[in-house]
């Protein structure tokens, strides 16, 4: 398929900071606040944030240079990129399994998603007030395995997420972002303020500081590389689309360290706000994807002005899923728009109703379907494990191979240099890194966690 596509003029992201609203709200979400302390709870702690914060700098940052650079070559979708920059070739199917991977995720971060709306709704009204740590259990329980409820929110958080993609890259994404990225970073400095001056807080710290190397298996290995794709947006093409509105002035290889550094510093912003918070109250890490949703309403309602705290936590997940959800849905709407000509309005309607099947699925796996598995798992889990830990870093691994074998060194220079406008001094280490180090350890780790080699 070589020949070029008749698309209308593309958008751009006008400013630099909105590039990095937009690119840093895609990767900053549920995956920094609500999965990464429950994941590193369950894997020890300490160990998994060095582990994970290893895979983010050598693995997260060269995998997501290469796809701003695929992105900003071509100027077009997850799919279109790859046909653009090599006509003819199966290089494609990447971006297909990108563009289906982005639903799939999408499916099980709405029902998440839903929780969190449904959750500040319950901090609003005060329903927290004075239940016991077992009544919130319950509460949790009952809210998250029963139908209505859940899927209602989960509706919810699909119409807000298509309201603000259909409203376009500049008016729309770039827009809400730039506004509300400072909010969440602000709301969560206040709330790390808070959980580091409660009593005992230095548990929980060292809880997440302190490594304890014994704790680490095959699968903290591979839970850390999975979380670092997931967190990062990584493997599924949203810093293809995002970096096909970037403009050839900007600076890709900033954009990419900034973009993980401030990912890295939410993640463990989030965790700094949620151990000593656990510990001070008696509460045990490792009590798994509830965390956020069974524990923090009990932590709040014992502090000084928990009210409000609980309010603007789960505002603060609100809207760190809502800027994530829209790059999710961008990769599909991108690419339906330009490869199959679909209005922007229809190719996100279209795709949301999809996701939302889908989705409603994983939302009542925890109830009316949970004795439906696949290959052992509930469609939640499945669909959770399986783009995590598996077609994320496929994705990456195929990704960074294109770059770094399939590519010509002259395209990728061009791109890393800005058409040699700059130095470009740190070029032959991001070559190395692509060409061996990455997918050399992806493989590693998938063989490692599949039980092929040992350490
Ligand atoms: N990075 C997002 C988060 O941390 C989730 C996400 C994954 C978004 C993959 C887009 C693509 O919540």
């Amino acid at each position: 398929m070589a020949k070029e596509k008749v698309t209308g003029k593309r958008e751009n992201f006008v400013s630099k900071f909105g590039i990095i609203a937009a690119a840093a709200g895609s990767a900053v979400g549920l995956g920094n606040i609500w999965r990464f302390p429950y994941v590193a709870g369950e894997n020890g702690g300490g160990a998994f944030l060095i582990i994970y914060v290893i895979f983010v700098t050598l693995i997260g940052v060269p995998a997501m240079l290469s796809e701003l650079i695929i992105g900003r070559r071509s100027k077009s979708n997850a799919v279109g990129s790859f046909r653009k920059l090599r006509p003819g070739s199966p290089w494609y199917l990447v971006g297909v399994m990108g563009v289906l991977t982005g639903f799939l995720i999408f499916a099980f971060y709405s029902t998440v998603a839903g929780w969190t709306l449904h959750y500040t709704y319950l901090a609003i009204i005060d329903a927290f007030h004075g239940l016991s740590g077992d009544q919130l259990a319950e509460t949790f329980e009952k809210f998250h395995t029963s139908a209505l409820l859940p899927v209602f929110w989960q509706i919810i958080f699909l119409i807000l997420t298509a309201a603000i993609v259909i409203a376009g890259i500049e008016k729309g994404i770039e827009r809400y972002t730039k506004i509300l990225m400072p909010i969440l970073f602000l709301i969560l400095l206040i709330l790390v303020i808070r959980a580091v001056t409660l009593p005992g807080a230095g548990k929980g710290l060292a809880f997440l500081f302190k490594p304890d190397f014994t704790k680490v298996t095959a699968k903290t290995i591979l839970e850390a590389m999975g979380q670092a794709f997931f967190s990062l947006s990584l493997g599924m093409g949203v810093l293809i689309t995002y970096g096909s509105y970037i403009q050839k002035r900007e600076n890709l290889t900033d954009v990419a360290g900034e973009v993980a550094f401030f990912d890295t510093l939410v993640a463990i912003l989030a965790g700094v706000a949620i151990f000593p918070a656990v510990f001070a109250f008696g509460l045990k890490p490792e009590v798994g994807p509830g965390l956020a949703f069974l524990t923090l309403p009990g932590i709040f309602q014992q502090m000084p002005g928990g009210y409000f705290f609980a309010i603007i936590f789960f505002l603060l997940l609100v809207v760190a899923a809502l800027t994530s959800s829209i790059s999710l849905l961008e990769v599909t709407v991108a690419f339906l728009t330009e490869e199959f000509h679909l209005s922007r309005k229809a190719a996100t309607i279209w795709s949301s109703l999809v996701v939302a099947i889908l989705g409603i699925a994983a939302t009542l796996s925890f109830g009316v379907l949970k004795d439906f598995k696949i290959w052992g798992s509930t469609i939640f889990d499945f669909l959770d494990n399986l783009t995590a830990n598996i077609l994320l870093p496929l994705g990456g691994l195929f990704i960074v191979i294109f770059v770094g074998w399939v590519m010509n060194t002259r395209e990728t220079k061009a791109e890393i240099t800005n058409e040699n406008a700059m130095k470009g001094r740190l070029y032959g280490v991001f070559l190395f890194l692509i060409r061996f180090v990455v997918p050399v350890a992806i493989a590693l780790v998938f063989l490692y966690s599949i039980g092929l080699i040992k350490l």
